[in-house]
């Protein structure tokens, strides 16, 4: 039996890497389900983040993967724990770049941190293109 019946996670998953599948992976270790809450391409801009990928696109992506239950968008960063009690979440989940930044929601779930994935990230493989 996992430890957790179901998770949920956010992010941008902008050119959809091995960084985001290992994450994705290491969820689905721990839990039944995995909601993933995609970021907007208008949250994205007001984060001043501008993506390569529009949103569509990119929730289908991660919709599409086996691991994931459900993708839901994110627009806000005030959502969080509107959507941990809608969905029902046991337990809220990012990478360890986030270390700590979340753990206000720790009243309603669980709040863990894996490893994040070392030498990829979407900003790195723009930058990489653009020489
Ligand atoms: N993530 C990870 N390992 C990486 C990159 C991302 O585990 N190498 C995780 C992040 O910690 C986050 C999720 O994947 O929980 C979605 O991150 P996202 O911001 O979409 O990925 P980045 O590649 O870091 O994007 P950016 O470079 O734009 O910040």
């Amino acid at each position: 039996m996992k430890k957790y019946q179901r998770a949920i996670t956010y992010g941008t998953f902008d050119l959809f890497h091995i960084g985001h599948l290992r994450l994705l992976e290491r969820i689905a270790n721990i839990a039944d389900e995995v909601i993933v809450a995609v970021s907007s391409d208008e949250f994205n801009r007001l984060k001043g983040k501008s993506c390569a990928i529009p949103f569509e696109n990119r929730r289908d992506i991660v919709a599409a993967l086996r691991m994931v239950t459900k993708v839901i968008r994110e627009d806000s960063w005030e959502q969080k724990r509107e959507d941990i009690l809608r969905e029902q979440c046991d337990v809220f989940i990012m990478g360890d770049d986030w270390k700590g930044k979340f753990d206000f929601l720790k009243d309603v779930c669980d709040v863990v941190y894996l490893p994040r994935t070392n030498g990829v990230s979407s900003s790195e493989i723009k930058a990489s293109l653009k020489h």
